[in-house]
């Protein structure tokens, strides 16, 4: 089935968040060391970008690397950083000839050194493009990013610029490494696992999750065009009647 001519581009949602899981059983399955899984999702990122700005998506947020993976064997994480800084070096000029700009979620100053240079000249380098906004979520987790805006919250109520009446949910918006950024209205997680795994907790209140058996190496084009089809399928209903929604 051709998917792409299915997507209806008057209905695309704004903001696609991806759990880009699978790398380590892909590279199991064909004999490897997880390392490889990692190298080989490099085209599954590159596809996935590209096919969300051709399209019209305004934000794409990848979880690349997750607070709780920290304790992974330090092999693996010092190879995923070294892979995070190869791919930034060689991906920044497209990035920047197809107009996007890339920003990060997480708490990227516990990363090494050479990622955070890396990541801030492409951010530097990006930071005029239109076209899409690609989020990288490093060092990230839902739990520490609103942990983050309480601090900042509080830290403002100290000062007297917030009244601790007037904190309501667009405050902790606000306060989020999100601010700015509408709330997804698509998740895809690839590998088949029902889980949050403590990605956007706050922000994905109301969106709709699409999980495929595909492992991340494996994703396509055509793969994120079947998961849009499958979200302009579903009734979002806001906690209204089906009813209310079609007068
Ligand atoms: C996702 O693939 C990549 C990261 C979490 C960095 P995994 O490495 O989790 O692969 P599996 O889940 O072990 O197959
Ligand atoms: C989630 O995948 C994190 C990323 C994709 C970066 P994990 O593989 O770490 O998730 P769990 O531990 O299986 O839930
Ligand atoms: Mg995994």
């Amino acid at each position: 089935m051709n998917f792409r001519e299915q997507v209806d581009l008057d209905n695309l949602p704004r903001h696609i968040a991806v759990i880009m899981d699978g790398n380590g059983r892909w590279a199991k399955k064909r004999g490897g060391l997880r390392i490889f899984g990692h190298q080989s999702a490099i085209t599954a990122v590159r596809e996935t970008v590209e096919a969300a700005a051709e399209m019209g998506v305004e934000y794409l947020t990848l979880y690349a690397f997750s607070t709780e993976n920290w304790s992974r064997p330090a092999t693996e994480v010092s190879a995923l950083m070294q892979l995070l800084v190869s791919t930034i070096r060689k991906e920044t000029e497209t990035l920047n000839k197809n107009n996007i700009r890339l920003q990060t979620i997480g708490n990227t100053e516990s990363l090494p050194k050479a990622c955070q240079k890396e990541l801030f000249e492409a951010m530097e380098i990006t930071k005029g493009n239109t076209r899409m906004t690609l989020v990288l979520a490093l060092s990230y987790s839902g739990r520490w990013d609103i942990a983050q805006a309480m601090q900042r919250i509080v830290v403002e109520v100290g000062h007297g610029t917030i009244a601790p009446a007037d904190i309501n949910e667009g405050t902790i918006a606000q306060h989020l490494s999100t601010a700015g950024i509408p709330d997804p209205e698509l998740l895809i997680r690839t590998s088949g696992e029902q889980r949050i795994s403590n990605f956007l907790l706050w922000q994905l209140a109301y969106t709709e999750l699409y999980i495929t058996e595909l492992l991340w190496p494996d994703f396509r084009k055509e793969h994120l065009y079947e998961a849009i089809c499958a979200f302009q399928r579903r009734e979002r209903r806001f906690g209204k009647t089906s009813e209310q929604l079609t007068k």
